[in-house]
Order: C-alpha cells, then structure tokens, then sequence
C-alpha cells in the first residue's frame, strides 16, 4: 500500500512541474502506458491471492484513476495557457494605414459589385436575408408545395431541427429574399439581392456553396416587356459589350409563365466569346412572379404583378473572366487569387468600365 501512495506522489509532482504537453504526454505513457509503471503494478494482480486481490484491486485502480485525473486537469490547465499566450502574442493592429496593399478582390465579390452597380443605375437597390432559412420563405411561399417533386431537386441541406422548432435549411437559392422584401415592403420594389447559396453537389461545374443574385421588381402594371428589356440591358452592361439574347420558355413554380434566358456565343481556342456567335447558353431563370406567391405575401395578384430572375453569380464570374475550374473560386490559393484578383481600390462604376 505504501507503494501505491509513493508512486502518487511520485507522478503528482511531475504533472505538477510538467512544462508542456509534450513532457506531459511522456509522464501519462510512463505511469498508464501498456508498459507504464502502474499497468505493470496491475499486471502483478494476477500473481496475488485472493484476499490480497480485494485489497489491491481497488487501490490500484483508485491509483490509475488519480493520475488520469491530475494529468487531465494539467492538459487543461497547459492548453489555456498555451492560448492565452497565443492571444497575447497574435495580434494584429487593425488601424495601421494599408500602405499597397498585396490583396485582391476576389472575382465573386468583384462581379457581385458590377451587378449591384448596373442594377443600381437602373433604380435597383440590395435587399439581405439570411443563409439559415425555414421551409417557409425557402419552398411554400415560392409556391412548392409540401413534397413536390421539385424540392429534391434542389439537394437540400436540411439541418437538425431543435424540439418544436420547424426544420431550418441551407438556402437553396436566394429567391426567399424575394419573400421576405415582399412581406416587410410596399410596392413598388425593386431589389437584387446578392448571396450564398447551398446544394449537395460537387463537380467541375458545382460547388455545395455557391452565389446567387435574385432579381424581383413589383409593382402596377408590370408585363414580360419589362422583364426583357431589363434584362437585355443588364447583360449587354455586364459583358461590356453588345450581347444578343433569346428567351426559352422554362418552369419554375414561383413564376408564371417561366423562361431561361440564353447568350449568344462562339469559341476562340479555349475561350469563350460572349455577344456574337452561333451558339446560345443558358444563364439566367426568370419570369412573372406567381400569384400563389403574390397571395402568400400578403399582396393581391389584380393589383400587382411582377416579374423575377436569378442567376449564378460564380458562373458569371467564370465566363467573363475566363476561369476554368469553379472549385478553384473556393480553394483559397493565394497565387489563383493574385492572378484572377481585382484591385481592391479600384471600385467597379460605369462611367470609367467596369473592370
Ligand atoms: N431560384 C432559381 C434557382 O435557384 C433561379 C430563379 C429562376 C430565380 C427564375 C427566379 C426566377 O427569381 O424567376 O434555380
């Protein structure tokens, strides 16, 4: 028994006079390692009678337990020093001047700030809403109904409801900000409304988190004409140069009648060339803003229309700027982000171009 007390002792004082984790970790494989001091006392158990076993058992399972306890309380008490000592150390004056600075925009952001500039010129201004969203605003009020088939295609991120909380997800696009501006706002609106966006998806082409700019003016008397000749004009600004456009009629449950809306382009080596050419792609979904969706808005349909589009701000990005990879976007290279960066000091306007 008086072994069992030495050997506490014995360890006590070297956690207590442990420096780091390091030497820590070597006393905790000296004394409950496979070949550690006390699984040795253990393994001698087996020689023992049985009056001596009911003695020794529990104290030396007592003795193993003690030291696990002051080694845990030790780690706990180095690791918090060891961020303590990192805060003081790290830190980073925030009101230094930046000189030149060496980083860049990052092209998403650029192209978001391009959008909000041309929209802007048009009497737009930028609505938010949050990432986290409820079924609601995400699906019903854009007029899926509970189990359509359409929300599978979405590949949603659903998140782990709390008791008697309604199941939130990640949005799958940005047209719930559609809902809520029509919800807290009169009419006339008129909003984009840039942001994150989330699917179960990854490819060449797919990232689970991408961008998205939603488009929705409301107000009297709005008709198809509108929506084109917005449109039109925004992507002939956004590509800096004239872009013949076509229309392709389409579905989504939130509008009605539905249309994409294609580009035409041609290929010069490896790049591509928006405006002119024999081919058509696809960048934008749109149409007039459903009167299921108006009504769960709290907007009467007779009174008002509306017309709605919304694009992948990413993809964008990569044709206007010739990226190949949408996965790099995301990487966080800083040598992708010195050579596909924007100056941040140089802000995207109209009046000088927008890059
Ligand atoms: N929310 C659609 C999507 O993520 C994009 C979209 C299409 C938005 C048509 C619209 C619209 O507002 O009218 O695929």
């Amino acid at each position: 028994m008086s072994d069992i007390a030495a050997t506490k002792d014995k360890y006590a004082a070297q956690i207590a006079g442990a420096e780091d984790l390091r030497v820590l970790d070597d006393i905790r494989v000296a004394a409950l390692g496979k070949k550690g001091e006390v699984s040795k006392m253990m393994q001698g158990l087996g020689k023992m009678s049985i009056d001596e076993k009911k003695v020794m058992g529990p104290a030396l399972n007592g003795l193993k337990n003690d030291i696990a306890a002051l080694i845990e309380a030790k780690k706990t008490e180095l690791e918090d020093a060891a961020l303590d000592a990192a805060l003081a150390s790290e830190t980073m004056d925030m009101t230094l001047p930046v000189g030149s600075p060496s980083g860049t925009l990052h092209p998403v952001q650029q192209v978001m700030e391009e959008m909000a500039v041309i929209f802007s010129d048009m009497g737009f201004s930028v609505a938010e809403g949050p990432d986290i969203e409820d079924d609601f605003h995400n699906f019903t009020a854009l007029n899926f109904p509970p189990g359509h088939p359409a929300r599978d295609m979405h590949d949603t991120f659903f998140m782990t409801s709390q008791e008697g909380e309604e199941p939130k997800v990640l949005r799958t696009h940005t047209s719930p900000v559609q809902i809520r501006t029509m919800i807290n706002q009169k009419p006339p609106i008129r909003i984009i409304a840039p942001g994150r966006t989330y699917r179960c998806d990854s490819d060449q082409t797919h990232t689970p988190m991408f961008h998205q700019v939603e488009g929705l003016v409301i107000d009297k008397g709005i008709h198809m004409g509108h929506l084109k000749g917005v449109l039109m004009d925004f992507v002939s600004a956004f590509f800096e140069t004239d872009v013949d456009v076509q229309f392709r009629p389409h579905h989504f449950p939130f509008t009605e009648p539905s249309a994409e809306m294609d580009v035409r382009y041609e290929r010069d080596g490896a790049a591509i060339k928006i405006g002119q050419g024999e081919s058509w792609m696809e960048i934008l979904g749109c149409g007039m803003v459903h009167p299921n969706v108006l009504r769960a808005c709290g907007l009467d349909p007779e009174e008002y229309q509306g017309f709605a589009f919304g694009m992948g701000v990413d993809r964008l990005a990569m044709l206007k700027y010739g990226m190949p990879d949408l996965r790099d976007m995301f990487a966080a290279d800083t040598r992708w982000l010195a050579h596909y960066g924007f100056d941040p000091l140089l802000q995207a306007n109209l009046a000088s171009g927008l890059s």
